[in-house]
């Protein structure tokens, strides 16, 4: 499939025909956004996944909540946005895993250095985190990591990514650059075309769970 040229058809003359030609159409994207300046990528890349065609569901922690703010996701995405393990959800369900049972994906970008350490620990003591552990075994998981390159190289981080990757957690940039904190090094959040593809190659792997899969 090429990729690029997956918005050709939108213009047919059909609804139907639109959402049929979409690649991620039937797909279910959670993305969950950590608190660093790359938060702004993120919109971009809901963006695109929604272009393709994925339903996407936000959750956004407290300190993601200080770069972006939650209703730039919800008019992005045509949903709520998640920001609270506490918030109301359906009766009949309990929203974490719900969100995590019916997602065919999760990726947190950016993710902080904090979420890995609370990933690789195993802690669950705020919305995102909750997400994170019980993705595990229902859905893949993705992080596009961004942060200072000091924080990058620290021995803990490069511990805790290793720890997520020996349990599967696909790991995805960062990039070389400029940085938010004014130099120049490894820490960027990897592009949002570059995740969209990552994101596509992975969920295509399998029919969407709305349709079975
Ligand atoms: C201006 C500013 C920028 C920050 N950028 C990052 C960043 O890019 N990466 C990172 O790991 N932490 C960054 N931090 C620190 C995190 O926001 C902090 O560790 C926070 O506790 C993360 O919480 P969360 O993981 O629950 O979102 C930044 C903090 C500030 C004040």
């Amino acid at each position: 499939m090429n990729w690029n040229d997956y918005g050709a058809n939108m213009n047919d003359d059909t609804s139907k025909t639109r959402k049929t030609k979409k690649p991620l159409g039937g797909y279910e994207i959670l993305l969950c956004l950590t608190g660093g300046i790359a938060c702004y990528k993120s919109a971009d890349l809901t963006s695109k996944l929604v272009q393709a065609g994925a339903g996407v569901s936000v959750a956004m922690t407290d300190s993601a909540c200080q770069f972006i703010r939650p209703l730039s996701f919800q008019a992005l995405t045509q949903r709520p946005v998640y920001t609270s393990l506490w918030q109301s959800s359906e009766a009949s369900s309990i929203g974490h895993l719900s969100l995590t049972e019916s997602a065919d994906l999760m990726i947190i970008a950016p993710a902080t250095a904090n979420i890995l350490a609370k990933m690789a620990g195993g802690i669950a003591d705020d919305l995102v985190s909750t997400l994170a552990l019980s993705a595990f075994g229902a859905c893949p998981i993705f992080v596009a990591p961004a942060m200072n390159e000091r924080m990058w190289n620290a021995p803990p981080t490069q511990e805790n990514l290793q720890r997520l990757k020996s349990r599967g957690v696909e790991v995805f940039g960062p990039g070389e650059g400029l940085l938010a904190c004014g130099g120049v090094g490894l820490g960027r959040m990897a592009e949002p075309k570059e995740i969209l593809h990552a994101v596509a190659g992975r969920v295509i792997l399998h029919p969407p769970k709305s349709a079975g899969g």
